[in-house]
């Protein structure tokens, strides 16, 4: 049986000129901070948006989250849904990362679908974990 584990789910638009390598760079200096913090998650870079799943104890995620929201690289953070749950999706990855532009092998249509879900999200969206889960089977280890 898993540990109880907080996930949050927030979408962001990138600013203008940011390169889905340059978040790359930043995602491997920074998972020195998520190992320490015991956060794991994916961060995925479609055409201008971010989707980041954050998971780990609350207050890990809180932090997390307080840290992102000053981040000038992206803006109009939302936050798409937040759940306790028994299992991680992405517990070997600091975090993972998959550029969404890039996506011709594997699942056709994964992406949109979660995009398209998580522009959608006027209040929280359980459905949005589905992709995701969908998702972390392809970075199972
Ligand atoms: C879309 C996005 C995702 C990020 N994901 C992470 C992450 O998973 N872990 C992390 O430590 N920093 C991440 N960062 C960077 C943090 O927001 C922040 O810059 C970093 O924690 C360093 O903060 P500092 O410069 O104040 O030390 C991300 C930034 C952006 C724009």
């Amino acid at each position: 049986m898993g540990q109880d584990v907080f996930q949050l789910v927030y979408l962001s638009r990138a600013v203008d000129g940011i390169s889905y390598s340059d978040l790359s760079d930043i995602l491997d200096r920074d998972r020195e901070f998520n190992r320490r913090n015991g956060l794991t998650g994916i961060l995925i870079y479609r055409d201008g948006f971010f989707i980041q799943l954050l998971e780990g104890g609350e207050a890990e995620v809180m932090d997390a989250m307080a840290e992102r929201i000053r981040d000038r690289r992206h803006h109009h953070v939302q936050v798409v849904h937040e759940i306790s749950a028994t299992d991680r999706l992405f517990g070997e990855w600091a975090m993972a990362f998959h550029d969404g532009d890039l996506d011709a092998d594997g699942e056709p249509g994964l992406m949109e679908t979660l995009f398209q879900l998580a522009r959608e999200a006027r209040r929280p969206k359980l459905e949005i974990m589905t992709p995701l889960a969908r998702l972390s089977r392809r970075y199972a280890i």
